[in-house]
């Protein structure tokens, strides 16, 4: 697509727009995908670029539009149940299970490959992450393009997923063919990656089904690898790069990164909060500009100090805060400061999912705070 094609920006929610409008615009997109193009929509999770996952020409464009190598495998969305047996082989009972309970939903299932799925969608793989989203729209474009629809989240390699289709527009402008604009994403962050071709099952990327949840269905699923080089001493800039690479190309560990610089403290609760405020008076007396993410009980000392703030949300509330992430990481990369500070979340519930995005968007590993003074 030449450059001075604009996207089509599709609008599917508020309340201007009539149930007729909806059926027409969510018609055109899947027009649009039927004839091998690209388009992004919105699910509860994040926006996805979407293509014709049994069209290998079509997905090709999608690594094209974001940048991403072919090494990273697609998820396939589908908009039945059923339909996994398309897109699957060899598909375990536990997996039929865990449909039941969490589909519609934030949850990718692993599983071996059927045929009729293109290589390119798995990078070559014999397994395919599959996923029923909840969000309607989403559903409606999967049935009337009447076929199962690659797609990762809508932005850029490397950059942050966009939970709005004005953050799918700044990356892919010109890009892509249109966006189905469905307001802002209510979970905010990924969805759980599942690995069930593998005994015990492993989650590979946490996300809006939790650990918790999960094992109330396999009691014996393994949480995500982390490991101890995830988090590097003060001061230290050494990348981590992944070791789990080979398992799940995605799962690089700097992803999802803002462009300024992030540090984002080992520490939570109390600790946290310490140690982004020890972390944002020095920086402040070294003449920066400092920014930070947290949570809404954190912004005011912050504030008064000359941080540039962005809060996620009550602290007791981590949906809100998952929901807020990628926004408040976009809207405080846009504020022109020279260093950003965050600090970590306790490892349960959606606080899994929290910590191993602000850990790759801080480069991949967390930082010691570092002793406060005297
Ligand atoms: O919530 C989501 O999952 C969003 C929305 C659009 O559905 N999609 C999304 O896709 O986050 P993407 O491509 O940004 O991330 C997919 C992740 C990657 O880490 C990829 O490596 C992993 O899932 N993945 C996909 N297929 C896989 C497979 N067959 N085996 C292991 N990992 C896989
Ligand atoms: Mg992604």
């Amino acid at each position: 697509m030449s450059e001075s094609q604009r996207t089509l920006r599709l609008v599917v929610s508020g309340e201007r727009v009539s149930a007729e409008q909806i059926a027409a615009r969510v018609a055109e997109a899947a027009a649009l995908l039927r004839a091998g193009r690209l388009v992004a929509f919105p699910t509860e999770t994040v926006y996805g670029l979407g293509a014709d996952a049994t069209n290998a020409a079509a997905v090709a464009g999608i690594f094209s539009a974001k940048g991403r190598p072919l090494n990273d495998p697609l998820i396939v969305h589908i908009a039945e149940a059923e339909a996994m047996a398309e897109v699957a082989r060899d598909i375990p009972s536990v997996a039929w299970e865990l449909a039941q309970r969490f589909w519609p939903g934030p949850l990718t299932l692993v599983l071996p490959l059927a045929a009729r799925i293109p290589p390119i969608v798995t990078a070559g793989g014999a397994t395919v992450g599959v996923r029923l989203p909840a969000h309607p729209i989403a559903q409606a474009l999967i049935r009337a393009a009447g076929a199962p629809l690659a797609a990762p989240s809508a932005n850029r390699f490397m950059r942050t997923s966009p939970t709005t289709a004005a953050h799918v527009l700044a990356d892919l402008d010109g890009r892509i063919a249109a966006v189905l604009d469905g307001g802002p994403c209510a979970v905010g962050v990924e969805s759980s990656v599942l690995d069930l071709t593998r005994a015990p099952a492993r989650l590979l990327r946490p996300g809006g089904v939790t650990l918790e949840r999960l094992r109330e269905v396999i009691p014996d699923a393994q949480g995500p690898l982390e490991r101890a080089e995830d988090t590097q001493a003060a001061g230290d800039d050494g990348e981590a790069m992944s070791a789990d690479v080979a398992h799940s190309p995605g799962q690089m560990q700097r992803h999802y990164a803002p462009r300024t610089r992030l540090i984002v403290y080992d520490a939570t609760d109390a600790a946290g909060r310490a140690a982004v405020l020890a972390g944002a008076r020095r920086c402040i007396a070294d003449g920066l500009r400092v920014g930070a993410l947290v949570p809404d009980e954190e912004a005011a000392t912050l504030t008064a100090l000359g941080v540039v703030v962005e809060r996620l949300g009550p602290g007791d509330a981590p949906a809100e805060q998952t929901r807020r992430l990628y926004a408040a990481l976009r809207a405080l990369d846009a504020r022109g400061c020279d260093l950003l500070l965050a600090h970590t979340f306790a490892r349960e519930g959606l606080g899994l999912a929290l910590r191993d995005r602000l850990r790759r968007a801080a480069g991949g590993a967390f930082t010691m705070p570092e002793a406060s003074e005297p």
